[in-house]
């Protein structure tokens, strides 16, 4: 099992690329199920979870050529088979079950295994499968298969209970081919979600709405092959705006679209983080007397989940008492036993951690329990004096392209072994 060697107490100095957006490329990739020519996705980034959707597509007989080197996916279903897919893709990663969508709007049918949960939460799906009924789709659960039968999809209004990204995204590639008119209300609004709609009205598709929270889908009749390229990872950059504060170092990072990563932005901006932004870059000072703040993770334009564990990271260093509130998934705070191994002082109330900023961590061996949680034990490790180890980093390597390669361009000392 690899893990990560990592030496930490230098400040970092140099420049930081942002890739393109892990959970913007998965969905994309899913919905050039939709149409039957050649889809281009340009910039994507080399994911673990990227290879995987990929490996579901190729499990259908979608013909996926992959360009490594410049990082461009030619994927073309117009050979694709209305096959079973395999447990083990799905249950490999949660993110598989996008296919199912476009799958129905496809084929009329689809039979896939319940994504089943991961560390941070039991992660349902009946919003998805309430959407598919609503367009008329027969459910039944057979055998831990989801099974799918809808001889033709016709337009509707769906109410989600929660703004779920995944269930918007999923209902978005259902009503997309759908006859007649669907609205979704009460849609997930994150930024994913607009690059998807971008995405499929590109191949001639008619949604209105991404954004905000209510979505307008007139389905067509038949979508034509595109070329696109996904919008920067937020996460990624919010990752690396906190690796220039918990390291006091001062670099930029290229590859972020500002209105995207206000919400993240204004939590630093609180803290008293110095950043200039300009255009599509960053500059993060982060020598900054920083203060503790409260936070509550929300769907967006709330403070992202995903941003969660990294920010704990700098909170936990940070004087004074800080909180976070984890309102979106209710396991999400398994990096604190670990960040507390390195000497953070935090407490768990429910869905609250009240975090007491210490003057600095002491390096130890951790467990990556997920890819944030991963993320946010290398800011830890990279924050403090010695030499620690993360393992487990495959979570990492889902979310995280060659992070180790983007690090040491910053000086930083890590290496995976
Ligand atoms: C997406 O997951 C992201 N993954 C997650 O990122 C992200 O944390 C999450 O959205 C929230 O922003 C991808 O985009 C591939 P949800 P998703 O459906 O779609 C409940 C990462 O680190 N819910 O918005 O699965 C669910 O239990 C990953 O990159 C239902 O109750 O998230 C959870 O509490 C982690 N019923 C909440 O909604 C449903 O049918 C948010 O889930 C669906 C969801």
């Amino acid at each position: 099992m690899q893990r990560f060697r990592i030496r930490g107490g230098r400040t970092l100095n140099g420049e930081i690329e942002i890739s393109s957006a892990k959970n913007s490329v998965l969905p994309i990739i899913a919905a050039t199920i939709l149409c039957d020519d050649e889809c281009i996705i340009e910039n994507v980034p080399m994911l673990d979870d990227v290879f995987v959707i990929c490996d579901v597509l190729k499990s259908l007989k979608v013909n996926v050529s992959i360009d490594v080197g410049n990082r461009i996916f030619r994927i073309n279903s117009k050979d694709m088979l209305p096959l079973d897919l395999s447990e083990n893709l799905i249950r490999k990663m949660r993110a598989s079950f996008l296919v199912l969508g476009p799958l129905v709007s496809r084929f009329g049918k689809a039979c896939i295994y319940m994504p089943g949960g991961c560390n941070i939460g039991l992660r349902p799906i009946d919003l998805h499968l309430k959407g598919l009924a609503a367009l008329g789709a027969d459910i039944s659960i057979v055998n831990g298969c989801v099974e799918i039968i809808a001889k033709r999809l016709v337009g509707s209004n769906i109410y989600l209970d929660f703004p779920s990204v995944g269930a918007t995204e999923n209902l978005i590639m259902a009503a997309t081919l759908a006859e007649g008119k669907t609205i979704i209300e009460n849609a997930a609004k994150e930024p994913e979600i607009v690059d998807l709609a971008v995405f499929i009205n590109g191949m001639g598709g008619d949604i209105q709405g991404a954004g905000t929270s209510k979505i307008v889908i007139n389905g067509v009749k038949k979508l034509r092959g595109v070329s696109h390229i996904p919008i920067y990872d937020r996460i990624e950059a919010g990752t690396y705006i906190v690796l220039a504060a918990i390291t006091k170092s001062k670099f930029s990072i290229k590859g972020i679209n500002e209105e995207y990563l206000n919400p993240i932005l204004s939590k630093f901006y609180e803290m008293g983080l110095d950043m200039d932004v300009n255009g599509n870059e960053i500059f993060v000072n982060g020598d900054s007397d920083l203060k503790p703040i409260n936070v509550k993770t929300l769907p967006h334009p709330g403070f992202p989940t995903d941003m969660q564990p990294q920010l704990m990271a700098l909170l936990s260093i940070t004087n004074g008492a800080s909180t976070i509130i984890e309102t979106i998934f209710e396991n999400r705070f398994m990096h604190v036993m670990e960040m507390c191994r390195m000497g953070a002082n935090i407490s768990i109330h429910d869905r609250v951690a009240i975090i007491e900023g210490v003057s600095k961590l002491t390096p130890s061996t951790v467990k990556a329990t997920d890819l944030r949680a991963g993320a946010a034990l290398i800011l830890s490790a990279l924050s403090c004096e010695g030499e620690s180890e993360i393992t487990d980093i495959y979570h990492i390597d889902r979310g995280y392209s060659s992070i180790e390669c983007k690090l040491r361009k910053l000086n930083a000392d890590i290496e995976r072994i």
